[in-house]
């Protein structure tokens, strides 16, 4: 029987939506206000969900404390305070929307966690707008 834990914790990072092989105009009419040519700043919330079976010894699927240590490791330090199209390697070629942040955080925490475990990571860009990966 397998049962799914899930932590909270959030970052404010920095960001902007541009297509460097679209003109101005097209990556205004896109991406609208999130092509502000200074960047602009979300406070995002992060859900990290861990699902697979209870150890009998412990009683957890993951230790929690271990669980906020990686976030902090992975996701806090790497991304909390940053602006992600020029302070992360990654997103200098990849648009650091909800969806590819989303993807990255998921590949970061899925290095650090036992592959017995499944893991899925949900985003809030803003309070109504989420992504979550995987998808199922
Ligand atoms: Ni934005």
């Amino acid at each position: 029987m397998e049962i799914t834990v899930s932590r909270k914790a959030h970052f404010n990072a920095a960001h902007r939506l541009f297509n460097e092989s679209w003109s101005d105009e097209k990556n205004q009419r896109i991406f609208g206000k999130c092509n502000n040519i200074n960047y602009h700043g979300h406070n995002y919330e992060l859900i990290v969900s861990v699902t697979g079976k209870i150890n009998p010894e412990t009683g957890y699927v993951i230790d929690m404390g271990e669980l906020k240590k990686i976030i902090k490791q992975e996701v806090e330090e790497k991304l909390d305070h940053k602006n992600l199209n020029l302070d992360l390697e990654y997103f200098s070629n990849v648009i650091p929307s909800a969806e590819n942040i989303c993807i990255y955080i998921y590949n970061l925490l899925r290095d650090k966690i036992s592959k017995d475990l499944d893991i899925c990571v949900t985003l809030y860009e803003t309070p109504r707008n989420f992504v979550k990966y995987p998808p199922k």
